[in-house]
C-alpha cells in the first residue's frame, strides 16, 4: 500500500510493525519473527463490495477499515468487527474516529499511576507513545507500548485524555488488540470453578466471535485473564504462539473473532459491558496493561517468557528473588476450631520438624467461629487467642518460627460491629435485597473512608506483634454493584474503582511494611492474575489441595505463571476436597512445584508421615532454587493421558535438572515405560545422582527417555536428579 509511515517495535527475536495511512488510519502490518523488512506488502486493496470507505478517498473503493488490519479498532469508522474502544459523547452519540497525530520514542519503560505495570529493572527497555485523536469530541488516546527487548515482550496500555469541551463516557477501553491477516488459530484459555482453577482448554477459532471473561468483579475462578493464540500445529516445542497476559484483577473480556475474509482479531481488556467511565474535560483515564509476547518456538518458550517477566519485572519487593519460608497453615488442620494452645501445639511439632512459619488462618477475630460473622471486625478474639496476639507470636518466634496472619479486608459480615455502624459501606443497590454469598457482603473499596477505616484496623493488628506474612483472602464476588457515593451516571465506574481501591490499600500496606510477605488468595485461585502478582509474590493456587487434582490445576497455571507464584501445600488424607488418599511423598513432590508448605494438623498425622517431614523439607530445599529460578518443561500432558504426569526443571546453563514423574494409575505391563526428557543440552553428558557410573548424553535422554517402569501402584512418584559431567 502506498505512502505508509512505518512504526516498528523490535525485540531480540520479534518484530511488531504498524503503518499510518495518509488519512491517519493506524494499521497493524505484522507481529511475528524478527524482520527488518517493510511489511506493508502484506496489505491488499481492492473493492470487496459492501464495505464503507473513508470520505478522503473519494471514489476509490479499495480501502475500508472494515477489512484492513487495525492497531486500535474503534466503532464508528466502518469497522464492524469487535472494537477495542468506544465512547459516547454528551449528545448521546456513540463511536469515534481516532486518527494518528504523532508518535515518540523514549528510553525506559512507562509506569501507570495506581495500576500494576511491568518495570524494566536493569533490562533494556523503551517506550513508544502513539497519539491518536478524535476530532469531533477532542478525545486523545495515547497507545503506550513498552518494548522489553531481551525479554521478547511488548506491553500495551491506553491513556485517554478528554481535551474537548464536554463530558465523554468511555464505554470500552480494551488494552490489547491484534489483527492477523492470515492463519488458522486455536485459542488456549483457562477455565474452572472453585476448587478447580485454570484448566487448560484449546478451542479452534471458527468464523464468528469466541469470548471468555469475568463479570464477577474479580478475574475469577471461571476464567483467567491470560490467553494464547496458537497456530493449530503449535505444541510445547514448536509453532507460532501469541500470548496475552492482562495485569488486572477485575472484570475482563477476551474476544477472538474470525471474520468472513478469514482474518483473525483478538481483543482483550476490561469487560466493556461493565464499564462506562465519565471523563470530564481535562480528565485522564488509564487502561490496565497487557503483556504480549510472540514466539515461533511453541508453548514452552512462551511460558518461559511469561515466567521471566513475572519473576523479574512484575513481582516486586524483598521476596521476589529469595526462597520463601516453608509454612504451616492451620486452615485444614482446625478450620475455625482453635485457640492459642492448639496453635502452639502445631507450632511446637512443626518447628521440631523444620517448618519455618506458622500461619494463623481465618477465625482469630471478632466472634468468628464459623464463616457467618465478624468480617470487618479486625480485633483479636481473646477468648481464642488467650493472652493476646503479641504473646502468641512471641511464643511462636521463641520456637524459631515466623508468624503469619489471615485477613479478608474487602469484606463485611451482616453480623459484625462494622455493619451495625456502617451498613451503607457494603456494595448494594438501593431498594433491592442484597445478595449474600458465604453470608457476607463486599465493602465499597471505591470509597476512601472505607479503605482508611479497614486499613487502620489492619495496621493496629500488624503493629501489635511481629507479623511477617499476610494471607489476603477474598471469598465472594461482586453482585448488586451500586455505590451510594457515586452519582447515577457514574455507577458503572464502581467495578473499576473497586479494583483501584484494592490496589491502593495493598500499595499502602507494602509501603508501610516493606518486608512483609503478602500472599493473595480468593477462595483458592479466584483472583490468580498477573495484576495481583505486582503486590504479592505468591497466590494460593486452589482450595483443592489433592495432589492428583493439582496436576491439572498446576499444569494450566504453569503455562502462564512461574511456580514461584504458585502457593502449594501438602495436606492431609483422605483429602478434604475429594477424599483421595495419596502417599505423603507424592503430595510433597507436587507441592514442591510451588511455594511449599503444609496444611494439616501435624500433631495428628501418622507417625510415619511425621517422620517423613524433615526428609521432605530437605528434598524441597535441595531443589528449591533449581525449581524457582530454572526453566520448567512440561513433559506429561495430564489432559490427554490422565494416567501419568511429569515435568522437569533445568538450570539456565543446563548443567543440572530435576525430573519428577507422577504415576496416577498403575498399569499392567508398564515395566518398560520410558518417558522422554526435555530441556537438557543434547551435547552434554549427564548422570543421575544415584547412579553416577551411568553417563548418557542429553540427546539420548531426550530421544529415548528414562525408564520409570519400576513403579508399582497408583499415585506413586519418582524423582531423578541429573547432573552434567
Ligand atoms: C478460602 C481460602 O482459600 C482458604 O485457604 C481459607 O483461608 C479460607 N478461605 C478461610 O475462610
Amino acid at each position: 500500500m502506498e505512502n505508509l509511515k512505518l512504526i516498528t517495535l523490535q525485540t531480540a527475536h520479534t518484530t511488531c510493525q504498524m503503518g499510518v495511512t495518509p488519512e491517519g488510519f493506524l494499521l497493524q502490518l505484522y507481529y511475528g519473527p524478527k524482520t527488518d523488512d517493510a511489511m506493508d506488502f502484506l496489505l491488499t486493496a481492492y473493492d470487496r463490495g459492501f464495505e464503507a470507505c473513508p470520505d478522503e478517498r473519494g471514489t476509490d473503493r479499495t480501502f475500508s477499515m472494515g477489512v484492513q488490519p487495525a492497531v486500535f479498532p474503534v466503532y464508528g469508522n466502518g469497522d464492524f468487527r469487535t472494537p477495542v474502544f468506544n465512547l459516547k459523547d454528551e449528545d448521546g452519540v456513540y463511536g469515534c474516529d481516532l486518527r494518528y497525530v504523532s508518535h515518540e520514542e523514549n528510553e525506559g519503560k512507562y509506569g501507570i499511576p495506581g495500576l500494576p505495570a511491568v518495570y524494566a529493572g536493569d533490562s533494556r527497555a523503551h517506550t513508544v507513545d502513539i497519539l491518536l485523536k478524535d476530532a469531533r469530541t477532542g478525545t486523545e488516546v495515547t497507545l503506550r507500548y513498552g518494548v522489553m527487548y531481551d525479554l521478547d515482550l511488548i506491553t500495551r496500555s491506553v491513556h485517554v485524555e478528554n481535551k474537548g469541551q464536554g463530558n465523554v463516557y468511555l464505554e470500552r477501553v480494551s488494552s490489547a488488540s491484534l489483527d492477523l491477516l492470515s492463519g488458522d488459530y486455536d485459542l488456549i484459555h483457562f477455565y474452572g470453578h472453585h476448587g478447580m482453577e485454570r484448566i487448560t482448554e484449546r478451542t479452534h477459532l471458527e468464523h464468528g466471535v469466541f469470548a471468555i471473561g469475568s463479570k464477577r468483579g474479580t478475574s475469577s475462578h471461571q476464567h483467567n485473564p491470560v490467553v494464547i493464540l496458537a497456530d493449530r500445529a503449535a505444541d510445547e516445542e514448536k509453532g507460532s504462539c501469541y500470548g496475552f497476559s492482562f495485569l488486572y484483577s477485575g472484570n475482563f473480556s477476551c474476544e477472538a473473532e474470525v471474520d468472513s475474509m478469514n482474518q483473525t482479531r483478538l481483543v482483550m481488556g476490561m469487560q466493556p459491558e461493565m464499564l462506562s467511565w465519565r471523563l470530564a474535560p481535562g480528565e485522564v483515564f488509564d487502561a490496565p496493561e497487557m503483556m504480549m509476547a510472540y514466539t515461533d518456538q511453541g508453548l514452552t518458550a512462551l511460558s518461559h517468557i511469561f515466567h521471566k517477566a513475572i519473576r523479574h519485572h512484575v513481582v516486586r519487593g524483598p521476596h521476589k528473588v529469595g526462597p520463601r519460608p516453608v509454612l504451616i497453615n492451620n486452615w485444614e488442620a482446625t478450620y475455625f476450631d482453635f485457640d492459642t494452645e492448639k496453635l502452639l501445639s502445631i507450632a511446637r511439632e512443626a518447628s521440631a520438624l523444620g517448618i519455618e512459619m506458622l500461619v494463623m488462618d481465618d477465625g482469630w477475630f471478632g466472634h468468628r467461629n464459623s464463616d457467618n460473622s465478624s468480617l470487618g471486625d479486625w480485633f483479636v478474639n481473646e477468648d481464642k487467642i488467650k493472652g493476646g496476639l503479641k504473646e502468641l507470636v512471641r511464643q511462636v518466634n521463641a520456637l524459631g518460627m515466623k508468624f503469619g496472619i489471615w485477613f479478608e479486608p474487602e469484606m463485611i459480615s451482616p453480623d459484625s460491629e462494622l455493619y451495625k455502624a456502617h451498613p451503607d459501606w457494603a456494595i448494594q443497590v438501593q431498594g433491592r435485597e442484597m445478595t449474600l454469598c458465604r453470608e457476607q457482603y463486599v465493602l465499597d473499596f471505591s470509597r476512601a473512608e472505607v479503605r482508611d477505616y479497614v486499613y487502620d484496623m489492619m495496621k493496629a493488628v500488624l503493629d501489635s506483634a511481629n507479623i511477617e506474612y499476610i494471607k489476603w483472602d477474598m471469598n465472594r464476588q461482586i453482585t448488586d454493584c451500586g455505590s451510594s457515593a457515586l452519582p447515577p451516571d457514574r455507577q458503572k465506574e464502581l467495578w473499576h474503582r473497586y479494583v483501584l481501591g484494592v490496589y491502593s490499600v495493598m500499595e499502602r500496606l507494602l509501603a508501610d511494611y516493606p518486608d512483609i510477605l503478602l500472599e493473595n488468595c480468593s477462595g483458592g485461585g479466584g483472583r490468580f492474575d498477573p495484576g495481583m502478582l505486582y503486590y504479592s509474590p505468591q497466590i494460593w493456587c486452589s482450595d483443592d489441595t489433592d495432589a492428583i487434582e493439582r496436576l491439572k490445576i498446576q499444569h494450566g497455571t504453569s503455562l502462564c505463571y512461574p511456580c514461584s507464584a504458585i502457593g502449594a501445600h501438602v495436606s492431609d488424607c483422605p483429602n478434604h476436597t475429594v477424599g483421595r488418599n495419596v502417599p505423603f511423598a507424592t503430595r510433597g513432590r507436587t507441592a514442591m512445584v510451588g511455594t511449599f508448605g503444609y496444611e494439616l494438623d501435624i500433631t495428628k498425622i501418622s507417625q510415619e508421615d511425621r517422620d517423613a517431614v524433615p526428609g521432605q523439607i530437605a528434598e524441597y530445599k535441595k531443589y528449591e532454587e533449581l525449581i524457582r529460578l530454572g526453566d520448567q518443561y512440561r513433559i506429561g500432558d495430564i489432559f490427554s493421558d490422565s494416567s501419568w504426569d511429569a515435568w522437569l526443571f533445568a538450570s539456565k546453563d543446563k548443567t543440572e535438572a530435576v525430573f519428577v514423574y507422577i504415576q496416577v494409575m498403575g498399569k499392567p505391563n508398564r515395566r518398560s515405560f520410558r518417558v522422554k526428557l526435555r530441556g537438557l543440552d543434547p551435547e552434554k553428558y549427564y548422570y543421575e545422582e544415584r547412579r553416577p557410573e551411568v553417563k548418557l548424553s542429553g540427546a539420548a535422554l531426550m530421544n529415548c527417555g528414562v525408564d520409570i517402569g519400576g513403579l508399582w501402584g497408583d499415585y506413586q512418584s519418582e524423582l531423578m536428579h541429573f547432573i552434567s559431567v
